[in-house]
This record gives C-alpha cells, sequence and structure tokens, in this order.
C-alpha cells in the first residue's frame, strides 16, 4: 500500500462515522455529549513502547481522563487559541484508546507501570509487557513510541516489528529522531504513518506544552482528532511544520530549566532580603504561574509589565536591572543556542557543547 493510502483502521473509523455520530448520551449534569465508544464501536488498542517517565505519564492522562464523564473536558482550555492549529477547536476523536499496552525491558520498569497507573479504572485493560514488543505492536492500532532516542534503530529495525508497523499509526515522542528518520527505518514502502510529536516533562503535572509536527500528506482529520485528544490529556498542543522541531524542543524541551534558572534567581533575590527559603521557592513558583496564567489567557507581556510598573516604584526599578543584565539578549541565545545543539545533536554529532563565539 503507498504512504499516501490511508491505512485500513483508518477506513474502517471513517466507516463507523456515520453510525456512531448519531449515538449522544445524557451526562450526569444533564449535557449531552457524544459517546466516545459506544457499546458497537470497538475502542483503539494503544501500545507504548518505552514506558518509562513520559509513556506513564502520558497513559496517566488518557486513563485519567476515560474515567471522567466528559473525556474532552479533562484538560481545561481557556477560550483563546494560539497562532496555528491548536487545540480548543478539535472535535473528541469517534474512537478513544481503550485497551493499552506498555512495553519495557526490566521488571523493576513493570512494577513502577503498576504502581504508578494501577489507581485508573482503565488499568484493568492494560497488559505490561517485558522484553517482548512485537506481541503488543502487533496489536496495537495506535503505536507510541517513548523509548530512548537511541533506542528506536534496534527496536523498530526488526523485520517482524516492521511488518507489525504496517497500516497503523505511530506516534514518537523521541527527542532528535525526525519522522522521515523513522519513516526510513520502517522502510519506503511500509505503510505505517508515522508522526513526530514533542511533549515537555511538565507532562507529568498534567502542564506539558507538546508541538506536534505537521505530516504531509496532512493527517487525515479522524488521526488529527485522535493525536490532540491524547496530548491535551497532558496539557496544551500547537501543531507546527517539522522544521521548527529543534527550536520546539530549545523552547518546550529545555524551557523547563531556563524557566527553573529564573525561578531559582528570583527565589535568592528573596532570601537575600531575608524571606525564608521554603516559602520563597512557593512565592516565587505562584508567582510565575500566575504570571504565564495571565499570558495564556491573553495579556501582553509588554502590558502586563506597564501595569505593574508604577511610575517612581519598585517594580521599574528592578526591570531596569534585568535591562542593564540583558536579560532578554540572554535568555533568547539561550534558546537560539539549544536550538543549533538539538539540530545538531539530531543529527548525530557528539561534543556539540564546545565554545561558540557570541
Ligand atoms: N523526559 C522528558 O521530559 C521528555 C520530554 C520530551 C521527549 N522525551 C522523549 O521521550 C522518550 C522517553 O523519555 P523518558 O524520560 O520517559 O525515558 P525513560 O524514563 O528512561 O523511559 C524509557 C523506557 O524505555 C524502556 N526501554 C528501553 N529499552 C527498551 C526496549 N528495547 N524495548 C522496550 N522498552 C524499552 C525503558 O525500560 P527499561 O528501563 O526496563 O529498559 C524505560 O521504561 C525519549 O526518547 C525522550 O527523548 C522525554
Amino acid at each position: 500500500m503507498s504512504r499516501e493510502l490511508a491505512p485500513d483502521w483508518i477506513l474502517k473509523q471513517a466507516l463507523d462515522v456515520q453510525h456512531s455520530a448519531n449515538m449522544t448520551w445524557r451526562a450526569p449534569n444533564g449535557a449531552t455529549a457524544t459517546n466516545p465508544n459506544p457499546p458497537e464501536t470497538p475502542g483503539l488498542e494503544l501500545t507504548v513502547i518505552g514506558c518509562g517517565t513520559m509513556g506513564i505519564a502520558i497513559l496517566g492522562g488518557v486513563m485519567d481522563s476515560l474515567s471522567s464523564a466528559h473525556p474532552q473536558d479533562h484538560v481545561s482550555i481557556p477560550g483563546k487559541s494560539v497562532s496555528g492549529t491548536s487545540t480548543p477547536a478539535e472535535p473528541l476523536p469517534e474512537r478513544l484508546p481503550n485497551r493499552f499496552n506498555a512495553c519495557v525491558r526490566r521488571h523493576q520498569s513493570a512494577k513502577r507501570i503498576q504502581s504508578e497507573l494501577s489507581k485508573y479504572p482503565a488499568f484493568d485493560k492494560m497488559t505490561i509487557y517485558e522484553n517482548d514488543n512485537l506481541t503488543p505492536t502487533k496489536a496495537a492500532d495506535v503505536i507510541l513510541l517513548a523509548c530512548k532516542p537511541q533506542m528506536v534503530g534496534e527496536i523498530l529495525a526488526d523485520p517482524e516489528m516492521k511488518k507489525a508497523c504496517e497500516g497503523k499509526l505511530l506516534i514518537s515522542i523521541c527527542a532528535g529522531v525526525t519522522g522521515e528518520q523513522i519513516s526510513a527505518i520502517l522502510g519506503e514502502d511500509n505503510s505505517c504513518r508515522v508522526i513526530r510529536v514533542m511533549p515537555n516533562t511538565a507532562a507529568a503535572v498534567r502542564e506539558s506544552m507538546t508541538v506536534i509536527a505537521t505530516s504531509t500528506p496532512p493527517l487525515p482529520p479522524l488521526l488529527s482528532h485522535l493525536v490532540t485528544w491524547i496530548f491535551t490529556r497532558i496539557g496544551r498542543v500547537v501543531y507546527l511544520p517539522p522544521s521548527t522541531m529543534d527550536a520546539s524542543t530549545a523552547l518546550c524541551g529545555s524551557g523547563p530549566a531556563f524557566v527553573a534558572l529564573f525561578l531559582e534567581s528570583l527565589v535568592a533575590g528573596g532570601v537575600a532580603m531575608g524571606l525564608p527559603r521554603e516559602e520563597a521557592y512557593t512565592m516565587a513558583a505562584q508567582t510565575m504561574r500566575g504570571t504565564t496564567g495571565l499570558v495564556l489567557q491573553g495579556e501582553h507581556p509588554a502590558i502586563l509589565k506597564d501595569k505593574v510598573s508604577t511610575p517612581g516604584g519598585c517594580t521599574i526599578g528592578g526591570l531596569l536591572v534585568l535591562e542593564e543584565g540583558s536579560l532578554k539578549g540572554t535568555v533568547a541565545r539561550a534558546v537560539r543556542e539549544a536550538t543549533v545543539v538539538a539540530s545538531q545533536l539530531g543529527q548525530g554529532k557528539i561534543g556539540v557543547n564546545g565554545p561558540r563565539g557570541k
């Protein structure tokens, strides 16, 4: 089958649309909502290859959402859409994952999955595989590749695995591994549809900023709704072209570390002026959270700064010190540096953090 043609299960899904579109249910609060996976419509089987920190976070978001009355509403997304194709407009997928497989190598990793996910009712529909990726890949409708980037080649190059991926949706979150690289490993004629996605560490608290790479040809709506649904379980999503993935990795993947440094700096200043350390961490973190909340609701940072800078006051005094220290240029350069390093790592180069001119 050529790569342009939809895999079998997508076509089957399309045929189910008319029927399932008529299936509505009365939610406990009286609202009418589309019922994901009504009894006649089988759910999807989702297999996570490499179910460690990120795999558990994503499965946790999905399973938690499935136990709520409104799977679509689990993550609250303030009304304003960011540029590009973003989360609020996406409808509920016609079919949701309701069977799960998690693959690891070590028994200890399997026990971790159990201890972190067994609290969700959907865990009853989960199987954990140790040292067997093939069986659950064969059974899967959707594959989430969440192993370390260096394991991708070894795992997917197996001929049986390539065959098991045929006609399926494979979502990779492996940093620095492009969709083209994965497609090349699977083979030119493989009908597996590969999507590259970059979540971040805040997935653990369902606050990830996830960038989903657009693809050519575009993902059919049924699939894009599904991918969006999965990743809105762990935070916000935005679709951007694959050419932006290195910059996205720098901003969203490295971003939490950069923000943590700024947070530490706020705390250091507060502690230097006599604030108790523990309270200072809470104060700085909540202040950053409140500020980002305002920006995500549409407040422009420059307006926000002006609003809190009383003429002759303390805020403008502090802001000017930050400007003298070239905070904006320095942080922007850190993002640019991380983008360059991400692109070089993606090309397999090593030792790429050597000194560079300004
Ligand atoms: N962590 C982040 O913030 C973040 C953000 C964005 C993207 N990512 C990407 O997400 C991926 C996973 O990161 P992570 O932090 O979740 O790593 P992790 O916690 O180390 O998880 C990797 C998992 O892969 C399993 N694994 C290793 N070899 C395997 C094999 N041959 N077959 C099946 N499973 C295997 C490991 O199990 P064993 O220990 O039993 O071998 C482990 O559970 C990486 O590619 C990373 O680039 C991570």
